[in-house]
């Protein structure tokens, strides 16, 4: 079957495209044989968006999220591969972890990848989980601070240990900054326990030595760094700095810190509760600096779903994180609408330059003999973030109300058009 998707607008003009058996078959001016047409006129062709950055849940957590239904946002929101973070129940530290996440991943219908969690003293397994070459293990991952269920790592000895461990399997280290002694330390200071002062209370010198510490770590060792959601200005001028001396040295930053900040937690309440939490607007403006001069590399949407019953308890119970898979694409393309950055660069920063960090192989860009893994979005089409309608089981946004500046119409996963839903799909 070949599929032909004409008159696309894609970051390289307006090309048509036909999809052979999972495959980019054709991209170009001519207009080939096919079997079935879609007409793309005035529609953008993007590369689906590759997520380094995702707590999928499941196992026993699953009452929060599942694969299947975390996939199913993925593709409502133009996602056609998810990388899962490792603090889950079991945590993915361990064969066992590992075995478990694997067994619930096959549920997933779009394409995945696993990180490992590093601990303090979970260095052995994962080199011998490393030895045996496993193609779905993609990074390891780091947290320097509590956040949500996750072991936390702060001797420098033993984080270099772990960096040069990622080294040697040539896999990336992906860091959550945030320095634990260092929020223990503003903890104490905080004279009140509300989500309007999370900026102040989780404080940003927690993740800015934090960042300063890893990129000084990357530098040492060589290893590959990917440093998670990236909220501060400093940090930004520590990675540009670093990144002028080191090519081992990636950066994320999620729709939420560059768009929303501090100001709207009197209204979001513990939805807006994030770690690291959301800041001021002149981290927004840095962060938006940092896309446009290619400190920062890749969009993540760090998806961290959790129950509405969680997260309306109080401040200092309600757990962080909310879900990200959905509105990631239609909030940020604004870049290119805006103008801030080409499609071009907008097709990198989704897709492209996490394949590169990542070193996935024909994946991450619109080209024939690559994996037809593609998204077709309406820029004409600007509607509002309704949760109730969300794929994932959580169904609340800090974006919610915000208008959109694109939909996904059709998303492709190895081929299959996947959205929209056929009918009768399940709503979750
Ligand atoms: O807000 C967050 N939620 N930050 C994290 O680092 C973890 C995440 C989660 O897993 O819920
Ligand atoms: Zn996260």
């Amino acid at each position: 079957m070949r599929t032909l998707l004409t008159n696309c607008q894609s970051p390289d003009g307006i090309k048509n495209i036909i999809i052979r058996d999972g495959i980019i078959d054709y991209i170009g001016s001519d207009l080939p044989e096919f079997d079935e047409k879609l007409d793309c006129a005035n529609l953008i062709v993007l590369p689906g968006m590759i997520d380094p950055h995702v707590h999928v849940r499941d196992l026993e957590m699953t009452y929060k999220e599942s694969w299947e239904t975390a996939s199913n946002a993925a593709i409502a929101g133009g996602i056609t591969t998810i990388m899962d973070m490792p603090n889950t129940k079991p945590a993915t530290t361990n064969f066992f972890g590992l075995n478990a996440k694997r067994k619930a991943a096959e549920k997933s219908k779009v394409n995945y990848y696993i990180h490992l969690g590093a601990t303090t003293n979970n260095l052995n397994e994962l080199r011998s989980i490393l030895e045996g070459n496993p193609e779905d293990i993609i990074g390891i991952k780091l947290f320097l601070a509590g956040s949500s269920s996750n072991e936390v790592v702060e001797d420098p000895k033993k984080l270099e240990k772990i960096f040069l461990l990622a080294k040697e399997f040539d896999k990336v280290v992906l860091v959550h900054s945030e320095m634990q002694s260092i929020l223990n330390k503003w903890q104490k200071l905080a004279l009140v326990q509300s989500i309007e002062f999370h900026n102040s209370i989780r404080h940003r010198e927690a993740a800015i030595n934090g960042t300063r510490l890893m990129l000084d770590i990357a530098q040492k060792t060589g290893a590959k760094l990917y440093i998670c959601h990236v909220s501060t200005r400093e940090e930004i001028d520590l990675i540009r700095t670093a990144k002028r001396i080191s090519t081992n040295i990636f950066s994320e930053v999620t729709p939420h810190h560059l768009i929303l900040n501090e100001t709207i937690l009197k209204q979001a309440g513990n939805f807006g509760k994030v770690n690291p939490p959301l800041r001021t607007e002149a981290d927004n403006e840095a962060l938006l600096e940092a896309i446009k001069d290619r400190t920062i590399d890749c969009l993540g949407t760090d998806h961290a779903p959790h129950a509405v019953e969680e997260k309306r308890q109080e401040y200092s119970k309600a757990p962080s994180g909310f879900p990200g898979l959905e509105t990631a694409i239609p909030q940020t393309y604004f870049l290119v609408k805006d103008e801030y950055i080409s499609l071009r660069r907008y097709s990198e920063l989704i897709s492209c330059n996490a394949a590169y960090v990542f070193g996935l192989n024909n994946v991450g860009e619109l080209k024939a003999g690559f994996k037809a893994d593609l998204i077709i979005l309406d820029p004409g089409f600007e509607e509002k973030v309704i949760p109730e309608l969300f794929k994932t089981k959580a169904k609340y946004s800090p974006f919610e109300g915000v208008i959109g500046h694109t939909k996904v119409k059709y998303t492709f996963v190895n081929g299959e058009k996947m959205l929209p839903f056929r009918r009768g799909d399940v709503r979750y």
